[in-house]
């Protein structure tokens, strides 16, 4: 976790860091600092809290100088304070530090450092210091910061400051890290909407870059030990589409940006699909690897090829992959899922994955991620930015094109961009202004409630798993999902009078969803039916179309609303829940 972002050109730094910092909050917003280096003195300024919170967002703005680093927090190594803020410095104060990831041989080096002065709790502050200690056995300051990274154990992305030589070291092992260029400035940062609003060009560093930013950047590679080239890459994104607009929360923006991105995945080009639905049937065990969402994503897709293209996979958390690991051979394929790109247990099991000789294919949303660099085939979900931690329109995306992938395995894709063609129209009226009134009047309802269920049977069961991740994430309102006819083997237990439970109905699950239904209801419960069609069951009912194999995708968009609404009526922040960040990037 964490977001780093630096900045060396002709302009005032310190405001360009802090709007990079406000981008990359999704990555962390424990705590966050600035380094600025200004006539040869480095200004720092930091804090515990979100950078808005702490009402020193002025003073930071205030920093002088052309070149500087900043840091967002995700506290791992030490509690949330301000002295375990990033940026962190050796003894001299000649080196400064920003650091995403986690050094875990941090106990040995640090032992090393017995002569040092440390004076956080944190892992990073070792790197500053252990780069100190290189150079006090004569290394320049170059060679003292290859020699000090090569030494560490675990993942990082370092933005390394030099007071002395007006210089940004920025180096990845492990943690997504790319540059942003623009003319005569460079924007070393964890992710591209740092920068967006100045360069549409960036660098992708790939594992073991270092490099040196100057007036020029050169490039070097700590595992290869040589001098490396890295191309310059075009965004695609638009600066706009990682902004607000005219929304309060990113929550809100991207639950409505569902309709494009279903629009999206239509067009998305048919050879590719067809590619991967061959590579798909050709593999002779399909291991389909995520976490949170995405992995609802992935039980998505088990139903959707038994279904639509009877076709065996198994779905795996990403932190559970090692105990299968063994049933990979080289002709296994592995379907990695995932926004970020970064989530480590994926990566893991990815990297797993390889070592077996299987292939991994990747189906993610953020272009040059670890993933995407590990990955035999890549396939973007094209989401555009989701900025906001909960995941919402990329799980649509996923869904999407899990669902044509299935229908290309069939080989009837043309069917399978029908229906999700029907989608367009539905979706608009799911998220308009009064389909969110309609929900904003169930969220008033359930605002004091504890503890809440989602059933759901068939493809509603994946469902009704991740109506109740979103619903617990942003509201924290103790949210269970069960499939309906598990109900009663055990939590119906938990049923009281009032206890709300939302169940999905869908054609094909109507009548045994309904009957499950009505056993929670005899019992008290609280019933909100998100049905094609209302029934007496129901104590409130939310209209949706009955969307075939695409129900997955109509039917979470209510919750999703649902979950933003309660959000605000609880005083939660809807984009930025509490001890969450978008990108996990920790085992
Ligand atoms: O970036 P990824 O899709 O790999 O992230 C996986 C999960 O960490 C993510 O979906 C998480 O569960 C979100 N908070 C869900 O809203």
């Amino acid at each position: 976790m964490c977001g780093i972002v630096g900045y060396i050109g002709e302009k005032e730094a310190a405001p360009i860091l802090l709007e990079g910092l406000k981008k990359l909050e999704y990555r962390g917003y424990d705590s966050a600092g600035i380094a600025t280096l200004a006539k040869n003195t480095v200004h720092v300024k930091k804090d515990k809290g979100k950078i808005n919170d702490i009402g020193f967002e002025a003073s930071l703005r205030a920093l002088p100088g052309n070149i500087g680093i900043a840091h967002t927090r995700w506290a791992t190594h030490g509690e949330v304070t301000k002295e375990n803020a990033h940026p962190h410095s050796d003894c001299s104060g000649n080196i400064i530090v920003v650091h995403n990831g986690i050094i875990e041989n941090y106990q040995a080096i640090k032992k090393t450092l017995n002569l040092h002065t440390i004076t956080s709790d944190t892992d990073s502050e070792l790197i500053a210091h252990l780069i100190e200690h290189e150079m006090d056995s004569g290394k320049d300051f170059i060679e003292a910061s290859k020699s000090a990274l090569k030494k560490l154990e675990g993942n990082y992305a370092v933005l390394i400051l030099n007071r002395k030589e007006n210089q940004i070291v920025a180096s990845r092992d492990g943690s997504p890290l790319v540059i942003g260029v623009g003319k005569d400035e460079y924007f070393p940062a964890s992710d591209i909407p740092a920068f967006l609003n100045h360069t549409k060009k960036v660098i992708y560093l790939s594992d073991g870059d270092f490099v040196i930013i100057n007036k020029n950047l050169e490039f070097f590679n700590l595992e290869e030990d040589k001098k490396v080239e890295r191309e310059i890459d075009n965004i695609e994104w638009d600066a706009e589409e990682a902004e607000k607009g005219d929304f309060d929360h990113y929550m809100l923006k991207e639950i409505t940006e569902q309709t494009e991105t279903i629009q999206k995945a239509i067009d998305q080009n048919e050879d590719e699909i067809n590619y991967i639905a061959k590579q798909i049937k050709e593999g002779y065990g399909i291991f389909l690897v995520a976490c949170g969402t995405a992995y609802h994503a992935c039980l998505n897709a088990e139903y959707l090829f038994s279904k639509i293209a009877k076709k065996h996979i198994n779905v795996v958390s990403g932190s559970e992959f090692p105990h299968f690991k063994h049933f990979l051979k080289e002709n296994s394929l592995v379907i990695a899922i995932s926004q970020s790109g970064e989530t480590a247990d994926v990566l893991e099991a990815v990297k797993a994955a390889k070592s077996m000789k299987s292939k991994v294919l990747s189906i993610i949303n953020v272009k040059g991620s670890s993933l995407d660099r590990l990955s035999d085939i890549t396939f973007y979900t094209k989401a555009g930015p989701e900025i906001c931690v909960l995941s919402t329109k990329a799980y649509t995306a996923q869904v999407a094109l899990l669902l044509l992938i299935a229908y290309a395995i069939a080989e009837n894709l043309e069917e399978g961009k029908n229906n999700l063609k029907n989608l367009y129209n539905l979706t608009y009226n799911l998220t308009a202004l009064s389909t969110r009134e309609h929900i904003r009047k169930l969220a008033e309802k359930l605002k004091e409630k504890n503890h809440m269920f989602t059933i759901g049977r068939g493809i509603m069961y994946p469902t009704a798993l991740e109506a109740a991740l979103k619903l617990k994430e942003v509201s924290y309102i103790h949210t269970e999902g069960f499939a309906g006819g598990n109900l009663k083997h055990g939590p119906v237990a938990l049923i009281e009078k009032g206890t709300p439970c939302i169940v999905f109905v869908s054609e094909d699950t109507e009548k045994e969803i309904l009957s499950n239904a009505a056993e929670i209801r005899s019992r008290g419960g609280l019933i909100i039916g998100i049905a094609p069609k209302d029934n007496d069951l129901f104590d409130y009912f939310i209209r949706v179309p009955e969307a075939s194999f695409a129900n997955s995708i109509t039917h979470i968009i209510p919750v999703q609303i649902l979950a933003y609404q309660l959000a605000l009526l609880r005083g939660c922040d809807p984009d930025k829940p509490r001890n969450l960040a978008k990108s996990v990037t920790v085992k």
